[in-house]
């Protein structure tokens, strides 16, 4: 039988480690998806084992011991100076790498903003506000010769210092429709700018970040790592995009690169398209797909595809400081984290895709991402009505 003063004891310790690792954890900024949750658990555990089980002071010193250990893991946000440290975005027209650019130009990074169209109104508006240290680079990442006159124009600006670190924030989201019904041209494309083109940006600059043993940041998705209906082309190139950040995250430990990838979830930015967009995939959808498949799904089922990105954007936040904020931490802090989850539920959703039975997660997905709630396609609903006939 434990004694009541032992249980008292593990009692108190309980409250004033837990005071103090909320203290560490508050002060260093660490969200619950970098506090190693599992650990606290298995502390917890570990506590009632050494308590009822192990008992005295061997089961004591065990507990104290675990908990100094879990105090000096939670890690210590310390972050380096920007001076001298230059850093590639690429996709800064608009959206978030455009945000980035701004932001880490104001910190004073010599930043490399790739764009699209260096006439174009994001890369304008980048010269105007930013400081003289900014600089446009032409850079569509599908474009291998653009690829190649971005090293020459880095390497000979930085020169010895070697390239701090490489954002890989260019994106495309295609069109968002059943896997079946998006033309192939959609995957392709996600594929090759997603993909292909941050890998072949990585491989070109790779030895100026090898040179100053930088950051390799990739914004890769939600998406990426939890299954959302209508996504199949985006999502299997950021799914590709974040393995090939963790698979480089390994490679580069022997040359003291540090990697990361950033999830996020919504965030109001160009990326859902225009109403213009939204029209002409449509157009293209119906010019591509077969007419037994367009018989099956029906013309008001294919009709209410736009909404969805309608939907999508209405749901999404328009404070981006959050992803800028771990943007930021990656490349700059003295221990960054390898994966970052920033935005309303981009931890919380992909535990429960993880954790959790599949049917919860299916069902949840089916009302949250609002894919075609109310609406079912055109041959389902007639086979429906007939069994209810029946
Ligand atoms: N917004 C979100 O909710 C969200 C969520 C998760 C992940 N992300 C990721 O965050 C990144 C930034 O997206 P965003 O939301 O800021 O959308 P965005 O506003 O559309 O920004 C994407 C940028 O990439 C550029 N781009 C497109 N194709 C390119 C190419 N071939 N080469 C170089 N640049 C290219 C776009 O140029 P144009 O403007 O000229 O097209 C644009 O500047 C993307 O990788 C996206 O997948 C976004």
């Amino acid at each position: 039988m434990v004694q009541f003063d032992s249980a008292l004891l593990y009692l108190a310790l309980s409250a004033l480690f837990s005071g103090v690792f909320i203290y560490k954890l508050i002060k260093n900024k660490v969200k619950i998806e970098n506090a190693s949750v599992c650990s606290l658990l298995s502390l917890f555990m570990l506590g009632i084992v050494c308590l009822y089980v192990v008992s005295g002071r061997f089961g004591l010193t065990l507990f104290i011991g675990a908990c100094v250990l879990y105090y000096i893991s939670i890690p210590v946000r310390q972050m380096l100076s920007t001076q001298g440290k230059a850093v590639l975005i690429t996709g800064c027209d608009s959206g978030l790498g455009h945000a980035l650019a701004k932001h880490l130009d104001e910190r004073g990074v010599l930043v490399f903003a790739g764009v699209l169209d260096k006439d174009g109104p994001g890369a304008l508006e980048l010269s105007r506000v930013c400081s003289s240290k900014l600089s446009l680079v032409q850079l569509d990442v599908t474009n291998s010769s653009e690829i190649k006159t971005v090293y020459d124009e880095v390497k000979s600006r930085v020169q010895d210092a070697g390239l701090w670190g490489i954002v890989h924030n260019a994106g495309v989201l295609g069109y968002v429709a059943d896997g079946e019904l998006l033309p192939i041209s959609v995957y392709k494309q996600c594929m090759d700018v997603n993909f292909i083109g941050a890998v072949e940006v990585t491989k070109m600059l790779m030895p100026l970040l090898r040179k100053s043993k930088g950051r390799l940041v990739t914004i890769s998705s939600m998406a990426g790592h939890t299954p959302i209906p209508g996504f199949a082309p985006y999502a299997a190139s950021k799914a590709a995009l974040s393995m090939f950040s963790a698979v480089m995250r390994q490679d580069l430990l022997k040359w003291g690169v540090k990697v990361a990838a950033i999830h996020p979830s919504g965030f109001k930015t160009n990326i859902f398209g225009s109403q213009e967009h939204w029209s002409s995939q449509d157009q293209n959808i119906l010019d591509n797909i077969m007419p037994e498949v367009k018989d099956d799904y029906g013309e008001d089922y294919l009709a209410t595809l736009k909404d969805l990105h309608h939907q999508m954007f209405t749901f999404s936040s328009s404070d981006l400081s959050p992803v800028l904020e771990d943007v930021c931490h990656a490349l700059l802090s003295t221990n960054p984290y390898s994966s970052y989850t920033p935005g309303t539920c981009a931890y919380l959703i992909p535990c429960l895709f993880r954790y959790f039975p599949l049917w919860v997660y299916d069902n949840f997905a089916k009302l949250t991402f609002h894919i075609h709630r109310n609406i079912l396609p055109r041959s389902l609903r007639i086979s429906q009505t007939h069994s209810k006939a029946d």
